[in-house]
C-alpha cells in the first residue's frame, strides 16, 4: 500500500505530477477556499504526509488526530500556524519554504514603503473618483524615501534583501535583532540599535520577524509613542506582531503619519476592521511572496520536503524547535 499524503490546496499540476507514482495523493480541490477543518480532520486519520498553508492551523488537537501523521510540510517560510512543539513531542517533522521568497518578499515590502511614502493608492483613487482638477503645490505630498532613515526590526534573509534594496535609495540603515550581526553590518553599512532607540529615530520602520511567543505585540503603544510624527510603518511579516488597536489609535491619533499592510492578525482581514477606514493606511492582502515564480518554487519545495521527509531523508528545511 503507497503511504497517503493530504494537500490542503489545489496545487497547479506540473508540481505534483509524479508524487502519484509513490504516493496514494489526496488534495483538497479549491484554489481561493481553504479546506474545512471538518474535512480536514476526517483527512488527517490516515495520512503519513501532509503539505499545508499558513491558512491552516495545525494545532494540538488535530495532530492528536493523525496517529500515522511522520511529516508536516508547510508552503510558507513563517510557521506560526503549526504546533512545532506538539508535533515534536510525537516525533512529526515540521518542514518550511525558507530562501526562495525571500527577494520577491523584500521587493513587495520595498514597494509598499514606498506606496505609503508617497501615497500612492490615495493618489490613484483620486484621480480614478474624479477629484484631480488641478496640479497644486501641496496637493497629495508624501514623505521621501531617499536619504531617510531605515529602521528593519529582524535582520534575518528577508530583512538583509530589504535592506540592500534601501541602499539604492540612500537611505541610512539601522536594524534591531535579537543577536547581533556584525558581518551584514560590514557589509551593508547598517548600524545596530536597541528597539526603543530605532523607533525613536527611523523615518520608516520595517516589521520583519517570524510572530512567535516572544514577537507578539512586540509593537504597541508603547513603541507607537516613540516614533516620530513623520514615521511610517510598514509590516509585510505576520500581523500578530503588532498592536492593531493601538496602531488603530496612533495613526488615527496622527502619532504617526502612516502604516503599510500586508498581513493582519486575522486573515482576511473583516471589511469593517477600522484601520480600513483609515486614509492613512495602505492595505495588501498578504502578497508579500506572490509573483508566479516564486509561488511555483515554494511549492515545489514544500514537496520535495515532504517527500524527501517520507522517503527517510532529512528534508533540507526541517524547523527545529
Ligand atoms: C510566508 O512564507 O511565511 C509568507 O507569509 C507567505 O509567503
Amino acid at each position: 500500500m503507497k503511504p497517503k499524503i493530504y494537500i490542503t490546496r489545489k496545487l497547479p499540476e506540473q508540481i505534483i505530477e509524479g508524487l502519484s507514482r509513490n504516493y496514494d495523493v489526496r488534495m483538497w480541490d479549491q484554489e481561493d477556499i481553504p479546506v474545512p477543518r471538518e474535512v480536514l480532520v476526517e483527512e488527517m486519520k490516515e495520512v503519513e504526509g501532509l503539505l499545508c498553508l499558513l491558512t491552516e492551523q495545525i494545532d494540538e488537537s488535530l495532530i492528536e488526530q493523525a496517529p500515522n501523521l511522520k511529516i508536516i510540510a508547510n508552503m510558507a517560510v513563517g510557521h506560526n500556524n503549526i504546533d512545532v512543539q506538539s508535533a515534536t513531542k510525537r516525533g512529526i517533522m515540521v518542514t518550511n519554504t525558507p530562501g526562495v521568497l525571500t527577494e520577491t518578499t523584500a521587493d513587495l515590502t520595498f514597494g509598499l514603503l514606498l506606496a505609503t511614502a508617497r501615497r500612492m493608492m490615495e493618489a490613484e483613487d483620486y484621480l480614478r473618483n474624479g477629484k484631480w482638477e488641478t496640479w497644486s503645490p501641496m496637493q497629495l505630498t508624501g514623505q521621501d524615501v531617499h536619504g531617510a532613515t531605515l529602521g528593519i526590526i529582524g535582520l534575518g534573509r528577508i530583512g538583509e534583501a530589504l535592506a540592500k534594496r534601501a541602499k539604492g535609495f540612500d537611505m541610512n540603515l539601522v536594524y534591531f535583532n535579537r543577536s547581533r550581526k556584525y558581518e551584514q553590518e560590514k557589509e551593508l553599512g547598517i548600524e545596530y540599535q536597541p528597539l526603543e532607540k530605532l523607533l525613536q529615530i527611523s523615518d520608516f520602520v520595517c516589521v520583519m520577524l517570524p510572530l512567535t511567543a516572544e514577537t507578539a505585540y512586540m509593537i504597541g503603544k508603547e513603541q507607537l509613542e516613540l516614533m516620530k510624527g513623520t514615521a511610517v510603518l510598514i509590516n509585510t511579516a505576520r500581523g500578530g506582531i503588532i498592536d492593531e488597536k493601538a496602531l488603530y489609535q496612533a495613526l488615527e491619533n496622527r502619532e504617526i503619519w502612516a502604516a503599510g499592510l500586508d498581513v493582519f492578525e486575522e486573515e482576511p482581514v473583516p471589511l469593517d476592521h477600522p484601520l480600513l477606514t483609515l486614509p492613512n493606511v495602505v492595505t495588501l492582502p498578504h502578497i508579500g511572496s506572490a509573483s508566479i515564480a516564486t509561488r511555483m518554487k515554494m511549492a515545489t519545495l514544500a514537496v520535495q520536503n515532504l517527500v524527501d521527509g517520507l522517503s527517510g531523508d532529512t528534508p533540507r528545511n526541517l524547523v527545529l524547535l
